[in-house]
């Protein structure tokens, strides 16, 4: 350190007045020498090292043979219904990515990742567009229902842009220090952003990968869509995406290429042949000058065979780009079979440079802000290992359902693909939620959280009209017989939370309980439920409504808690083998209500609304006169994908963990059951129909449990078991 006694004494002075250090010790208290540093407030260099457990929600695996082939099966990576039995699985993880990617940096995952070659690229397109991620547009019919985002995904965006760029960039630092550590020797990351932030995350990537490893600044630029109005400013038409290596040692593969320009092809016109190409020595044949002047240079290889220009393999490209057109051109034109799945959705076309460019087939890819999966989509088309994540429900939905449709296509083509997991994380952190200033001493963070869960549990038991219940660790409140827990603001309902509640009512003799909570984890119905019943114990799971957080709502009585959907499916057996109807579903959602939305409606307008399990269309007319159209006609409207696992049970949930003694990992079986999604149907945004029953599906003589997942317009999920026996005796 180099200060003079009067800075020392100075700063000592300051210390003891409890007054703020003036701006130029910052640099020379600290022994780091950054001459050029992004800052913010709060900036830290350390990082986030939580591990938690991987749950696999799911298993999707197309069925790879038909009957004629399965005695080509023996000692092959599939069993004998074509699925994969062994070898890598790709990944779609839902939740925030901080802890999926400390979990995945400092976890077992990591040893499975790096046995397949560990990561080589990482492309993220993060949300840079303040808020505008996380609500959606919902068709029912010839409609669209904008559903505002989900609480939880409203608490992450205000992590990410409470306090505007200053906690987006506090946001992706940490994130972007464990993509760096996650990546292999070789890899490189591709950062996608617009003119919003480009210039911070350009600083913060030179800190977090090194200058000496900045490779490209990629310009896409886009064309205009329609005539737009006019500005006083050019119109900005293009993003930027950041390629930084994490070592020299990277290695591409192939660098894309463009047309020749029209000058070359005009100078050089004379010169193809009917192939379109022109040999070194055609070249020396025809200019000698010039083609002394290149040898000179050191440009002309030794071969004079080699191709010097060629019409169809066109010319090296520049670091802007500007043949690929975004997707909303893109999918009525250029390539009707891209589906637009997602708002921020890109075009495959841009993945496919950028995977091309730096992997090869086998090689890991990896997309931690996923979306609809574009990523992930075209990694699986040329034949990448992949890994992608999204904190959004509706993403992960709607990526889950693109690589089906993926699988099936590349299973049409006759290629191979790979079995995907969906997973989520057992349990999350809540203090990341709760959006406590994380530079608060530890006890005062203490405090503060504590008092802001009780807050929020008396605010929800009013809500519920529940009164206060003292002296239970689990139940906060009772109403009419029954005992009341919420779930925690921060996180969904685990299973683990649930069974702390069962615990906690046979020690307390207690048979009725009521969970309240906004989000359960997925997958977690109906077994549980079941588990409790055959204890004696009857447990209702209800969705708490945002407008707990409107005190007029509450007053008016608006606040309704909804009972999580509900389905029946009637088995249907033939010979030894077994299909699945769907007979009903249904749901209890709120967003807004009828006579809400009515008040704020200006005449000759329109909403849509959802309101007591229905969608509405409310209209007022040019008087005044207010108008509603249920558009959910049919139980079956709500249903957006529904999956079968025929042969439930039949796959235990297997977590690596560490063991508390010995520090060991070790496999443990969380005692349930992966649902491997054999047989499913959903609509696309170009088919909306939906079938209702299953194929059969051939098994042998037996009593099974059959799983029944449905997804609802929402992206919520809800499981159904039934047990059936098949053959032999009923
Ligand atoms: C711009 S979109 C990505 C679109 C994607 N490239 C595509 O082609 O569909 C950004 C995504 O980041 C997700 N996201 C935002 N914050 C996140 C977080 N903390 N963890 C994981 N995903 C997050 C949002 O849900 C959103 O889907």
């Amino acid at each position: 350190m180099t200060l003079n006694d009067n800075e020392k004494r100075d700063i000592i002075k300051y210390i003891e007045a409890g007054k703020p250090l003036p701006d130029k010790y910052r640099f020379l208290l600290f022994g780091d020498k950054r001459e050029v540093e992004l800052v913010w407030n709060g900036k830290t260099n350390e990082v986030c090292n939580i591990v938690l457990p991987f749950q696999v929600i799911e298993q999707v695996d197309e069925p790879r043979q038909t009957q004629a082939d399965k005695d080509d099966l023996a000692g092959s990576l599939f069993d004998f219904r074509g699925r994969q039995k062994s070898g890598w699985t790709n990944k779609l993880i839902w939740g925030d990515n901080k802890l999926i990617l400390s979990s995945l940096k400092n976890g077992p995952l990591r040893d499975e990742i790096e046995r397949n070659g560990g990561i080589k690229l990482i492309y993220i397109d993060p949300p840079f567009d303040v808020g505008a991620d996380f609500s959606i547009d919902i068709e029912i019919g010839d409609e669209t229902l904008h559903k505002e985002p989900g609480i939880l995904e409203e608490i992450a965006y205000r992590d990410t842009w409470g306090k505007g760029s200053d906690s987006f960039i506090s946001m992706i630092y940490e994130r972007l220090m464990l993509m760096r550590d996650l990546l292999v020797k070789d890899g490189s990351i591709f950062v996608h952003c617009d003119w919003r932030l480009s210039s911070h995350i350009r600083v913060v990537l030179d800190e977090i990968f090194g200058k000496e490893n900045f490779v490209n600044e990629i310009i896409w630029c886009y064309k205009d869509v329609g005539g737009g109005r006019n500005n006083n400013f050019y119109k900005r038409k293009h993003d930027t995406i950041f390629w930084y290596s994490k070592s020299q040692q990277f290695q591409t593969y192939k660098i894309g290429r463009g047309m020749l320009s029209e000058s070359t092809l005009s100078r050089f016109d004379s010169l193809f042949d009917d192939e379109g190409n022109i040999t070194y020595r055609r070249f020396k044949e025809k200019r000698p000058n010039e083609f002394e002047t290149r040898k000179k240079q050191g440009r002309v290889p030794d071969n004079l065979d080699d191709i010097f220009l060629s019409k169809t393999n066109g010319r090296q490209l520049e670091d802007y780009w500007t043949d690929i057109n975004p997707l909303r051109i893109r999918a009525d034109k250029d390539n009707p079979d891209e589906e637009h799945f997602y708002p921020t959705q890109k075009p495959e076309e841009l993945l496919v440079r950028i995977i091309e460019t730096i992997t090869k087939e086998n090689d890991t890819v990896a997309d931690f802000f996923c979306g609809s999966g574009t990523t992930l989509a075209v990694a699986e088309k040329l034949g990448r290992k992949w890994i992608g994540s999204d904190l959004g429900k509706f993403a992960i939905h709607t990526a889950r359902k693109r690589m089906i449709q993926v699988q099936r296509q590349i299973k049409e083509e006759g290629r191979d693909f790979r079995a995907f997991e969906v997973l989520n994380l057992g349990k999350y952190e809540r203090q990341h939620y709760i959006g406590i200033n994380e530079n608060l001493r530890e006890e005062e963070k203490q405090r503060q959280i504590e008092e802001r869960e009780k807050n929020f549990t008396e605010l929800i038991l009013h809500a519920y009209k529940a009164q206060i219940v003292e002296g239970f660790p689990a139940f906060h409140g009772k109403k009419a017989g029954r005992l009341v827990t919420v779930g925690p603001i921060n996180l969904p309902v685990t299973r683990l939370f649930v069974e702390e509640i069962i615990l906690e009512c046979r020690k307390k003799n207690v048979t009725r309980v009521d969970i309240l909570a906004f989000e359960f984890e997925m997958g977690l119905f109906p077994n549980i439920l079941d588990e409790a019943k055959n204890k004696g114990i009857d447990i209702s799971p209800k969705y708490i409504p945002r407008e707990v957080f409107d005190r007029r709502a509450i007053e008016k009585n608006q606040v309704v808690f909804h009972d999580v959907s509900y389905i029946e499916i009637k088995p249907l057996v033939k010979a030894n083998s077994i299909a699945v109807e769907l007979t009903d579903f249904s749901v209890y959602y709120t967003q807004e209500t009828i006579d809400s939305v009515a008040e704020g409606l200006k005449n000759g307008k329109n909403k849509i609304t959802v309101d007591n399990g229905q969608i509405v269309k409310v209209s007022k007319d040019k008087n005044g006169i207010i108008e509603r159209e249920i558009l959910t006609k049919k139980w079956t409207d709500w249903i957006d994908y529904w999956s079968v696992d025929f042969n439930f049970e039949s796959k235990r949930e297997i977590i690596r963990v560490p063991n508390e003694e010995t520090g060991e990992i070790e496999e443990r079986w969380t005692g349930d059951y992966i649902f491997e999604n054999e047989w499913q149907s959903f609509r696309t945004k170009k088919d909306r129909s939906l079938e209702l029953i299953s194929t059969f599906h051939e098994c042998s003589p037996g009593r099974y449990k059959i799983a029944v997942k449905v997804v609802d317009i929402f992206g919520n999920d809800t499981m159904r078991i039934a047990e059936v026996t098949v053959g032999g005796k009923k």
